[in-house]
């Protein structure tokens, strides 16, 4: 496997029928890497993903997976080359069970679900817990969690991650990502937007901040956590 970055985006114009909302973006992902998409609400920051995984086709612009021409692919051929996306709403389905909410993260998959299914509640014991419980049900960090393991049967090594703290106490956000961190260690290179800035480049290698549809600065998370700028303008001081 090349050595390049795992998903690129080139120059993406990108938006919703006639209005623009992303312009000359360019961001890219490394193998190994969490990388962080900050900025404000509008920003653009769904839009990136939306783009990434198929759901928004690029107007100009490259996005690539592992060096391959992805733009305009359905989600459904996406989600078989390797990307995972874990949306910032409706993220589960409440009136199915744990179980039956993974099953549908695999349907793409046309191998044993089984030995997959079981390697990810050894990894979320509290999804093997509670396997025949609505998702209704669930907490909303545990719901967080179902909805990350649902991208995760399909075992991609890019994982898409709107917002995973959204709505959730503090406490319950730090375990979100300490499970974002150990997905992570199991070699799955992560873009996360987080409205929690500080919270979501605490655990990034390298952070983006996009302002009205393109990237106003990027640098390593500490760099941006320590730049003026980027703390006055967009982590509230
Ligand atoms: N389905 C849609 N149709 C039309 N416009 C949309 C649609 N979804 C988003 N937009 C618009 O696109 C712009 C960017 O939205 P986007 O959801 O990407 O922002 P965001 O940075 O994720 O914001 P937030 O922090 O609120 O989640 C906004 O002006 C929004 O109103
Ligand atoms: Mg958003």
């Amino acid at each position: 496997m090349s050595a390049g970055p795992v998903l690129e985006l080139e120059g993406v114009d990108s938006g919703y029928g006639e209005v623009q909302v992303l312009e000359d973006c360019t961001l890219q992902l490394d193998p190994g890497e969490i990388v962080c998409l900050i900025g404000p609400n509008g920003a653009g920051k769904s839009t990136v993903l939306k783009t990434a995984f198929g759901m928004l086709s690029p107007w100009t612009g490259s996005v690539r997976y592992h060096d391959r021409e992805i733009g305009g692919l359905a989600p459904e051929d996406i989600v078989r080359e390797g990307i995972g996306f874990v949306p910032q709403t409706e993220n589960v389905f409440g009136s199915l069970t744990i179980e039956e909410n993974l099953r549908m993260g695999g349907v793409a998959r046309d191998d044993d679900l089984e030995p997959v299914l079981e390697r990810l509640y050894d990894r979320f014991p509290l999804l093997d817990e509670k396997r025949t419980a609505k998702a209704r049900n669930l907490s909303g960090g545990q719901r967080q969690v179902l909805a990350l393991a649902r991208a995760l049967v399909m075992e991609p090594d890019v994982l898409l991650i709107d917002e995973p703290s959204a709505g959730l106490a503090p406490n319950t956000a730090d375990d979100v990502f300490a499970d974002v961190q150990e997905v992570n260690a199991m070699d799955t290179a992560i873009l996360m937007v987080e409205q929690n800035a500080k919270k979501g480049l605490a655990i990034s290698d390298r952070g983006y901040v996009l302002d009205q549809g393109t990237v106003r600065f990027e640098d390593e998370a500490n760099g941006l956590l320590d730049n003026e700028e980027v703390s006055k303008l967009y982590l509230g001081g």
